[in-house]
């Protein structure tokens, strides 16, 4: 069984899209662990909770400085003993202690088509905004592992979206939600359970399904 933490910022449909998938065996050889928010009132928390997983609150505001709370953090998670974990609209950097730790073991979920719209600043409806300004007509969403860049790691899936004339950045984020990530990211999970995925370099080779 491939123990996932996954970790939260906000409304937690990504997470979601997982327990639904794992409760209707969708997604198989995968409990999730915990969920770590670093905010309190995220909504993610509770459908964690509706759940019946641990869902824990780590928030910089109650550390004294940047470092300690990535010590919490990574004490935090270390209680759970996770194989894999997954950033599901997680908005907070993370520390290279972590990302050494748990090296190959940390994937990421962002709605543009990396190597477009990433990076620093983007995050959220903040990456469809400027979609829509650049005037593209595909946009789309990356599963990628987490290295010590911004959105730069090796990817492991993407999906592409097509963006219509009159979408606000609303109504993107959103088709790109139910047509890209909540897919892509319980997909990339079974792989990684089912041991498919291999780090070469920058790049990713996806095993054919054994049998
Ligand atoms: C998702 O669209 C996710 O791709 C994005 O935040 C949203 C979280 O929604 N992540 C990033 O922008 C990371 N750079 P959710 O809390 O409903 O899953």
């Amino acid at each position: 069984m491939l123990r996932a933490a996954v970790l939260v910022s906000g409304g937690g449909t990504n997470l979601q899209a997982i327990i639904d998938r794992i409760k209707t065996n969708e997604l198989t050889g995968v409990s999730i662990v915990c969920v770590i928010s670093n905010s309190k009132k995220a909504y993610a928390l509770k459908r964690a909770e509706e759940a019946g997983i641990p869902a824990v609150c780590i928030s910089p505001s109650a550390y004294e400085d940047r470092e300690a709370f990535h010590e919490a953090l990574m004490a935090g998670l270390k209680e759970f003993e996770p194989d894999l974990i997954v950033l599901a609209g997680f908005l907070v950097t993370i520390p290279p202690a972590m990302i050494r730790q748990y090296s190959g073991r940390i994937i990421n979920i962002h709605p543009s088509l990396i190597p477009s719209f990433c990076g620093q600043g983007y995050y959220g409806l903040k990456v469809h905004d400027a979609a829509l300004a650049r005037g593209v007509k595909i946009s789309g969403a990356t599963v990628h592992f987490v290295d010590e860049g911004m959105d730069s790691g090796p990817i492991i899936l993407q999906k592409a979206v097509e963006v219509m004339a009159d979408d606000t950045p609303e109504s993107l984020q959103r088709r790109i939600m139910e047509q890209a990530e909540w897919r892509i990211l319980p997909e990339a999970i079974q792989l990684i359970a089912d041991n498919r995925v291999r780090i070469t370099g920058s790049r990713t080779i996806i095993l054919p399904e054994e049998g």
